[in-house]
């Protein structure tokens, strides 16, 4: 999305006026404008996506692997992404920031739902967020946007079920595509303003996307959705494992890292750091 285009205001604008809000997305579908989201767990990756304009920040479970080192989403807690997300808003002026509620944090029903979500809002300052799940999360949804929060949805592959669900597994295919299509409907009536599609086919994803009025996002849903979002550590190329194949690595931070780490180990071993010019005088 151009400065030009964008809705809602260019980068030197006064930032009280130019928070990305979720009418912007729908604003954005409307007039056929891609958006753009990243997670991002901390204040200084947060504020250099911001000043590139990225659309909105998520601050996604998936810190459950990028932070905290887990083979899954599941064991990630409230507590622990509530300080992440408040690193995220505080590094955020201009994106809309979306808390991620965890495994465990609304399955229960609508009423733990609200309590997590308001929790969100009041200790972190995220505008909007995020919970799995379609048709089975409708009734958690409809409950937390009549309290005034905006909430995106995720369909598809969710993490948070990745043991019922059998693994990774790209959903939607075959006979899945009547079980998306009735999830993404389902989440559209709860009142979500826009909806994640995970590891989905781009022909379904394609469909969905015409046939519902608010926002897709696909994270390796293809090129028909709304808007793209990707999990930045394997999008920056920091995460040394195996990236999903929808991935775009658009830079080698972790090769720069080491390579950095390696030379200040032989500067330090070697004498050469520091220099007098790092040294303090008397
Ligand atoms: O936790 C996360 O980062 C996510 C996105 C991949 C959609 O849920």
């Amino acid at each position: 999305m151009s400065d030009i285009e964008r809705p809602y205001g260019s980068a030197d604008s006064d930032p009280a006026l130019k928070r990305v809000r979720t009418r912007h997305f729908q604003r954005a579908k409307e007039n056929g404008i891609k958006i753009t989201g990243l997670t991002s767990y901390d204040f200084l990756s947060a504020s250099i996506f911001d000043e590139a304009g990225i659309d909105f920040l998520l601050v996604g479970d998936s810190a459950g692997n990028t932070v905290f080192g887990f083979d899954t989403t599941i064991p990630v807690t409230v507590d622990r992404l509530i300080p992440l997300t408040a690193a995220v808003v505080r590094g955020a002026r201009r994106a809309l920031v979306i808390a991620d509620m965890p495994f465990g944090s609304y399955e229960n029903g609508p009423d733990e739902a609200l309590a997590t979500a308001i929790r969100f809002m009041k200790e972190t300052g995220a505008q909007a967020v995020k919970l799995e799940g379609g048709v089975r999360s409708a009734p958690q949804i409809m409950r937390i946007v009549q309290a005034g929060i905006p909430v995106m949805g995720h369909i598809g592959f969710t993490p948070q079920s990745e043991h019922g669900l059998g693994g990774h597994i790209i959903q939607g295919r075959g006979e899945g595509a009547e079980q998306l299509l009735a999830d993404a409907h389902a989440v559209e009536e709860a009142g979500a303003f826009a909806v994640v599609m995970e590891m989905v086919p781009s022909g379904i994803a394609g469909k969905v996307t015409a046939e519902l009025s608010i926002p897709t996002i696909s994270v390796g849903a293809g090129p028909e959705c709304d808007g793209q979002l990707l999990v930045w550590s394997d999008w920056a190329g920091f995460n040394r494992g195996r990236i999903p194949r929808f991935v775009k690595q658009y830079a080698d931070i972790g090769a720069t890292l080491l390579d950095a780490a390696q030379q200040f180990q032989a500067d330090v071993e070697s004498g050469v750091y520091p220099a007098p010019e790092h040294e303090y005088g008397d």
